[in-house]
């Protein structure tokens, strides 16, 4: 059975309902063409082709089941303009609805993908917001009519409209597109058909002024080529009357500075256009995968503690690091550092490892939870040992992490450390003294962990010397 879904650029609402629609059917997505248009008659949504009912061999998903981050992805990547962006979405919500711990592997190709056209998306609603020119026209009865004209790659006009409503509250204004136009009334927005460029309003009075600003401001000995040209890409130029002065300004500065700028400038245009910037191509070394790991957990917000801790406190150490040791989650100082194992707990590790001769380069130190999970009394803040929820939302990370930097071992501090690392809850006690093995193969030590240590606080926590002792063979087979 083949579905035929015509969907609105500008309508995602639609289209994500039709998504819901196919997952529902069970309809596999090569047997559906996604194509860009009017509603067509006969489609899946408007009821006149019935979808099979699920059957076991085909079952039946349904979009709400899938994990909670799917949606806000999927309500962005649908604005890209790729073509074939429902179906890799479809592909996606298979994958999650099989098997929805998929969705904690960071690393995941298909979500990578996504996730890279949903970043792609978001940073032209910035440029948008950045780089719209408002022309003044003046309506004859005494109101002016700011009227700009820009062209996205993306369908982005209906998700940047609001920051320009309010912005701009108290003007009359219209911003026109090639796919799609928004107006403000002072009211309300409105979204009609695009239109052609050469409606666009031309230069005026208040683009002058604009431009003998932008000159009186323009450092040329402050010059930054390749930050300029990073944060205004040439293909938003041509629609950016400041540019236009670019380069007489840059004639005019003096000799020596014309020449650094003109030098960087020829490094620039050998730049061909549409080359990605280096840090939006698919990183390609297990270090450069590493870091950018490391910057997208900045920003996670899978489970309540990321809005209370300072930071993402992400591991330390290289790929390739013969051991990995990993602990619970940040203390209280980790989090205002924003590095793992610098508070007394970590202080006192770093003491062990130094009494074994532990090699540091060949270390790669991180934590099971990457937020700082604690309780507020007064202006103190009282760990508090992770639950479930915040171990299984930092899964994610931790496999990544161990997936890319690939050491001979892990050393596992404490059972929330050991219960992440080995996919199920294990104490302590019950795993001292011997090695455990996980799903990939790696061996795994687990000791205590050195809060326990520091405060003895466990019954059976060893002494410094003890627990030193305990981590030897670690150390022994990671080397081997
Ligand atoms: N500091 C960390 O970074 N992790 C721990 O588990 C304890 C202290």
């Amino acid at each position: 059975m083949h579905w035929q879904v015509d969907h609105q650029p500008n309508d995602v609402t639609h289209a994500l309902r039709a998504l819901s629609a196919v997952l529902a059917c069970g309809a596999a997505p090569q047997d559906v063409k996604w194509t860009e248009g009017e509603a067509a008659q006969g489609d899946l949504l408007d009821g006149t082709a019935a979808p099979p009912p699920p059957t076991e061999a085909v079952p039946g998903r349904a979009l709400r089941q899938l994990p909670v981050g799917f949606m806000p992805l999927a309500e962005t990547v649908a604005l890209h303009a790729q073509a074939d962006r429902y179906e890799r979405l479809h592909e996606l919500a298979i994958d999650l609805a099989d098997d929805p711990r998929r969705w904690r592997d960071a690393l995941d190709p298909r979500r990578l993908s996504l996730e890279r056209m949903a970043r792609e998306v978001r940073r032209e609603i910035h440029k948008m917001h950045a780089f719209v020119r408002f022309r003044q026209l003046d309506e004859g009865n005494g109101e002016v009519h700011y009227v700009a004209w820009f062209e996205p790659v993306h369908h982005i006009v209906r998700a940047a409209a609001p920051f320009f409503a309010r912005r701009f509250a108290a003007m009359h204004w219209a911003i026109l597109t090639p796919a799609l136009c928004v107006h403000w009334n002072r009211e309300g927005l409105e979204f009609t058909p695009g239109v052609d460029r050469s409606e666009a309003p031309p230069p005026d009075a208040g683009e002058a002024l604009w431009l003998d600003y932008y000159r009186s401001i323009f450092n040329p000995s402050r010059v930054k080529t390749a930050a300029m040209l990073r944060e205004m890409p040439r293909r938003y130029w041509h629609n950016l009357p400041e540019t236009q002065a670019i380069s007489g300004l840059l004639q005019q500065a003096p000799e020596r500075s014309a020449r650094m700028v003109a030098q960087a400038s020829e490094s620039q245009r050998r730049m061909p256009i549409g080359v990605p910037r280096v840090a939006e191509r698919a990183p390609r070394t297990p270090q450069e995968q590493l870091s950018d790991l490391g910057r997208r957990a900045r920003h996670c917000t899978d489970c309540p503690m990321a809005a209370a801790a300072t930071q993402t406190v992400w591991g330390e150490g290289s790929v390739g690091a013969q051991l990995m040791i990993v602990g619970e989650q940040p203390g209280d100082q980790e989090d205002l550092a924003g590095r793992p194992f610098v508070g007394p707990a970590g202080q006192l590790l770093r003491r062990a490892l130094v009494e074994l001769g532990w090699p540091a380069g060949q270390l790669y130190l991180t934590n099971a939870v990457k937020h700082f999970h604690f309780l507020p009394r007064g202006k103190r803040r009282l760990h508090k040992t992770p639950g479930q929820r915040e171990a299984e939302a930092c899964e994610q990370w931790l496999e990544a992490e161990i997936r890319l930097v690939a050491p001979q071992a892990i050393l596992a501090l404490g059972a929330t450390a050991a219960s992440s690392v080995l996919g199920r809850s294990v104490g302590v006690a019950q795993s001292l003294g011997s090695w455990w093995q996980r799903a990939d193969g790696l061996p795994v030590w687990v000791v205590h962990h050195p809060a326990a240590v520091l405060r003895r606080a466990e019954s059976g926590a060893p002494d410094f010397e003890a627990w030193v002792e305990a981590m030897r063979p670690a150390l022994q087979r990671s080397m081997a």
